[in-house]
C-alpha cells in the first residue's frame, strides 16, 4: 500500500497521508489540503468520501458483504435477536446473558411513555404520513426529558435516554398506526419481548385478542436486525451531520427519520409494493415496466434496485428472499405480487440494461411483501425500517460523540453570479 499520495497543483507537489482501515480501504488525508492549496475537493452526493472513521459496520458493495461489529449478517439473522443485535451495535460486543437480561429489562421498563404524547397525536389530521408523525414524536421527546439537550450530559444521562428511544419508539411507531385508524391505542406488555410486544400493540383490539404467531415474531425479527445499520448512509450521515453541532439524540435520530422517509433510500419498500400494485392493475406486463425504467426520457425507476454501494447483490436481499418465501408458506398466503416481483427479478438480472449497471434487487425489493404477509400495513413499511435501523443511528450518534468529531461542514464550489448592486424595485 502507498505510504502517501502526492497531488501536483500548480507545478507544485503537496504530500498527502495515506489511512488504511482494518479491511484494508484506503484513503488519502485531504483534511489540511485546502491551508496548503487554497483547493478544496468536489464530490456531489459524496460518492466517493469517507466523511469518518468508523467501528460499527462493514460493507464491502463489490463483494456483497455487510457484518456489525465483525459478525457477518447471515450469522446474526440467522441465529440472534434484535435487542442482542442493537446491544451489540451500541455497545461495541456481544452481550453475555446477564448484560442481555439486564438490557432488556431496561428497554421493557421504559416502553410508556408520558400520556401528554397522547394529545400531541390529536393535532394531526387522520391521514397524516406515519414517518412525518413518528419523527416529530421522536423530537418531542426533547420536551419530556429536557436534559436531553445538554451536550455536557453525563455518560449515565446519555445511556438513559439512548434506552428511553430504543423502548419508546416502538410504542410510539404502534400508536401512530391504531391513531391514524381511529382505533383505541394500546398500552406496552412488560410480558412479552421487544417484537412481540411491538405486534400486540400494533395488532390486538380490547375486544378481540391478537394471537402472536411465532413465524410472524420471528420474520419480523429477522427484518428488523438486517435493517439494523448500514454504515455512512443518506439518513445516517444525516444523524452524524446533526448531532455533530451537539444537537441532541432524539433530535438528531427524528432529522435521520426524515431522511430516511425519503423515496430513495426507505421509503422505496413502500414504493415498492405500490409499484407491483400498480403492475398488477396494468394487467401485469412486467415487461412494459422494465422497458419503462430503461427509457432516459421516463422517469419511472423500477423501485427496489440499485444501491450506491452495492454493485453486486445486496447480502440483505438474499436473506430476505428466502424470508418471504418461508413466511407466505408457514402463513399460507400466496401473493400475486410476488408472483410479478420475481418476474420483475428475472427480467432485470437478465437485461443488458441492468446487468451493465449492475442493478440488483436491494434490502427493500422484498421487505415489503414480507410486510404485506405479516399485516403491516402500506404506509407504516418505512416505520418498521425506522425502527429496525434506530440502534444503528444510535450506535453512530454515540460514537462520533465519543471520538469528539468537529461539527461537520462541507465547503462548495461557488456557480452563482459575482458582486452586483441592488437595483431598486422600479428599475428592475
Ligand atoms: N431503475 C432504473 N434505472 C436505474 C435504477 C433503477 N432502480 N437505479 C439506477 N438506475 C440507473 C440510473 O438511471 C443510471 O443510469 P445511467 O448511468 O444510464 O445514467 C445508473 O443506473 C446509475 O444510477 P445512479 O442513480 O447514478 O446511482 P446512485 O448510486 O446515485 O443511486 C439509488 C442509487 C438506490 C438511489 C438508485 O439505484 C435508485 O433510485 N433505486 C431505486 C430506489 C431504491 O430502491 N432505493 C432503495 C435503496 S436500498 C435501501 C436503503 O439503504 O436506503
Amino acid at each position: 500500500m502507498a505510504e502517501s499520495a502526492e497531488i501536483i497543483l500548480d507545478g507544485k507537489s503537496y504530500t498527502l497521508p495515506v489511512i488504511e482501515g482494518t479491511e484494508h480501504e484506503k484513503a488519502f488525508d485531504i483534511g489540511k489540503l485546502r491551508d496548503q492549496t487554497g483547493y478544496v475537493t468536489l464530490d456531489s452526493g459524496y460518492k466517493n468520501t469517507g466523511a469518518t472513521k468508523s467501528a460499527i459496520t462493514f460493507l464491502d458493495g463489490e463483494e456483497g458483504i455487510l457484518r456489525y461489529r465483525g459478525y457477518p449478517i447471515e450469522q446474526l439473522a440467522e441465529k440472534s435477536t434484535f435487542l442482542e443485535v442493537a446491544y451489540l451495535l451500541i455497545y461495541g460486543a456481544l452481550p453475555n446473558k446477564a448484560e442481555l437480561d439486564e438490557f432488556s429489562h431496561q428497554i421493557t421498563k421504559h416502553t410508556l411513555v408520558h400520556e401528554d404524547v397522547r394529545k400531541i397525536f390529536d393535532g394531526f389530521p387522520s391521514a397524516a404520513h406515519p414517518m412525518g408523525i413518528l419523527s416529530s414524536l421522536i423530537c418531542s421527546l426533547t420536551a419530556f426529558y429536557p436534559k436531553s439537550i445538554d451536550p455536557d450530559q453525563s455518560a449515565e444521562e446519555i445511556n438513559l435516554n439512548i434506552l428511553r428511544l430504543m423502548a419508546k419508539i416502538s410504542t410510539i411507531a404502534a400508536w401512530t398506526y391504531k391513531n391514524s385508524q381511529g382505533h383505541p391505542l394500546n398500552y406496552p406488555r412488560n410480558d412479552l419481548d421487544y417484537t412481540s410486544n411491538f405486534l400486540y400493540m400494533m395488532f390486538s383490539f380490547p375486544t378481540e385478542k391478537y394471537e402472536i404467531n411465532p413465524v410472524v415474531v420471528s420474520a419480523l425479527n429477522k427484518l428488523l436486525i438486517l435493517h439494523a445499520d448500514h454504515e455512512q448512509n443518506c439518513s445516517t450521515s444525516t444523524v452524524r451531520l446533526v448531532g455533530s453541532a451537539n444537537a441532541s439524540l432524539y433530535g438528531s435520530v427524528s432529522a435521520g427519520i426524515n431522511a430516511l422517509w425519503g423515496p430513495l433510500h426507505g421509503g422505496a419498500n413502500q414504493e415498492v409494493v405500490e409499484m407491483l400494485e400498480a403492475i398488477q392493475r396494468d394487467g401485469g406486463d412486467t415487461s412494459k415496466f422494465i422497458a419503462k425504467a430503461k427509457d432516459k426520457n421516463d422517469p419511472f425507476r423500477l423501485m427496489g434496485f440499485g444501491h450506491r454501494v452495492y454493485k453486486n447483490f445486496d447480502p440483505r436481499a438474499k436473506i430476505i428472499k428466502k424470508a418471504a418465501d418461508e413466511v407466505l408458506a408457514a402463513l399460507g398466503i400466496n401473493d400475486p405480487l410476488l408472483t410479478i416481483a420475481q418476474e420483475l427479478e428475472q427480467a432485470a438480472l437478465t437485461d443488458p440494461y441492468f446487468v451493465e449497471r449492475k442493478l440488483y434487487p436491494n434490502v427493500d425489493f422484498y421487505s415489503g411483501i414480507i410486510y404485506k404477509a405479516i399485516g403491516i400495513p402500506t404506509e407504516m413499511f418505512t416505520v418498521m425500517f425506522a425502527l429496525g435501523r434506530l440502534p444503528g443511528w444510535i450506535a453512530q450518534w454515540k460514537e462520533m460523540r465519543e471520538n469528539k468529531e468537529p461539527i461537520g461542514r462541507p465547503r462548495q464550489i461557488y456557480t452563482g453570479e459575482l458582486e452586483r448592486d441592488y437595483v431598486s424595485i422600479e428599475n428592475r
